[in-house]
């Protein structure tokens, strides 16, 4: 019989996206360079990106993992069960993604994927670098004080750690000079309940750590 003629090459992988070709942007091409991202496979099946909601000048930025359901349909994140928990914690702080008032009440939030994974399955390492640039572009411009790095995604982004949550938090770290606080993730949260009183213990340092930072006075490490 004829010789099956070999498979064909993977076709070319799109170009990475450069940290360089969105490092100097403004907010409104970033969001649409996000939008019009194909860097990675993950711009096939979504329904639209999920960008980041928020006040542009918050005292928090809070860092997630990647749209689910909700979130890919609606096109912001933390809209699903999870969001609604991580609202409520907001609440409790006096804070919220709508705030327009005091700085110290306004948050930023964005995931390290702006695309959701088919299925909410686990972020691809390729994925997350090839996504990358666009949330450490996203923290540049919000300057934040403190950033909340929810899960372990949003820890590995950040700090470069696969340590475990349990381990990580209850410290002040630092991403490029900003403060951050690690914390579970509230999708964790919604089915670990017990943890939930250390999640809000994570939160309240991370407010202290604001404050302080806003006294003029280095946050205790
Ligand atoms: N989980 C996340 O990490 N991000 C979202 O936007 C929604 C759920």
């Amino acid at each position: 019989p004829p010789q099956a003629s070999p498979p064909p090459p993977p076709a070319t992988p799109p170009a990475v996206v450069e940290l360089g070709a969105v490092s100097g942007l403004d907010w409104q091409p970033l969001r649409e360079a996000v939008a019009g991202c194909t860097a990675c496979a993950l711009s096939q099946s979504r329904t639209q990106t999920v960008f980041g909601v928020g006040h542009p000048q918050a005292h928090w930025m809070i860092v997630g993992e990647a749209p689910g359901e909700q979130e890919d349909l609606r096109g912001e994140p933390f809209v699903g069960p999870a969001g609604q928990l991580l609202d409520a914690m907001l609440r409790a702080l006096a804070m919220s993604r709508e705030a327009e008032g005091e700085p110290a009440q306004r948050v930023y939030i964005a995931n390290t994927l702006k695309c959701r994974p088919p299925r909410n399955r686990n972020p691809a390492p390729e994925e997350l670098q090839r996504c990358e640039p666009f949330l450490v572009r996203q923290i540049e411009l919000v300057k934040p004080r403190i950033i909340l790095a929810m899960g372990r995604f949003a820890v590995q982004a950040l700090l470069r750690s696969s340590e475990p949550i349990g381990k990580l938090r209850g410290r002040v770290h630092r991403y490029q000079g900003v403060p951050l606080v690690v914390t579970y993730h509230p999708a964790y949260l919604l089915r670990n309940l017990p943890d939930k009183a250390r999640a809000w213990d994570d939160l309240c340092l991370a407010a202290a750590v604001a404050e302080r930072a806003g006294a003029g006075l280095s946050p205790r490490a």
